[in-house]
């Protein structure tokens, strides 16, 4: 497994590009679920410098706070509420372009401004949510849709 992570410039897509492969290095061989949560959230953070990147899961009918990078955050989330609550209900990808036009939104810091959830599957049934923060509007869309739903697909739960 490299250990250092080869940070790549260019477009969106490429980076998403470089950064996959990179991850499925990261996973190869290692089982344990929050070594691989930890390092997929530390990987993306390195590669893209989001406000906040990590992973909830679901635990006892809630969104438990899981392997994270970024500002502390609320440790639980009930089905339906906020963004990530909302992705898990309604079993889709969420991207809010301006969080305080989203009713119910979870503000865990006033500094995030925009968000993208991905639901997280162990064959068909949603285990977590991948959630990611920006402090700048609008700063998701289909090309992060497409590639973070590569990335939690990777996800192994065996
Ligand atoms: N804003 C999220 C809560 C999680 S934090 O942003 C890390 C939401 O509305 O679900």
């Amino acid at each position: 497994m490299a250990e250092d992570l080869s940070v790549a410039t260019g477009t969106k897509k490429e980076q998403y590009l470089s950064l996959i492969p990179q991850i499925q290095g990261l996973l190869e061989g290692e089982t344990d679920l929050t070594a691989n949560l930890a390092n997929i959230a530390a990987a993306l953070n390195e590669q893209f410098n989001w406000f906040w990147v990590g992973f909830y899961l679901v635990k006892n009918d809630e969104l438990v706070l899981a392997p994270f990078q970024g500002p502390v955050a609320c440790t639980r989330i009930k089905k339906g509420r906020g963004v990530c609550g909302a992705s898990w209900q309604q079993q889709k990808t969420l991207i809010v372009p301006d969080v305080e036009k989203f009713p119910g939104h979870i503000a865990c810091s006033s500094l995030s401004r925009s968000e993208i959830v991905i639901p997280v599957y162990d064959d068909d049934k949603i285990v977590g949510v991948l959630d990611v923060d920006s402090e700048h509007l609008n700063h998701f869309d289909d090309v992060d849709q497409q590639y973070l739903e590569k990335i939690v697909a990777l996800i192994s739960f065996q």
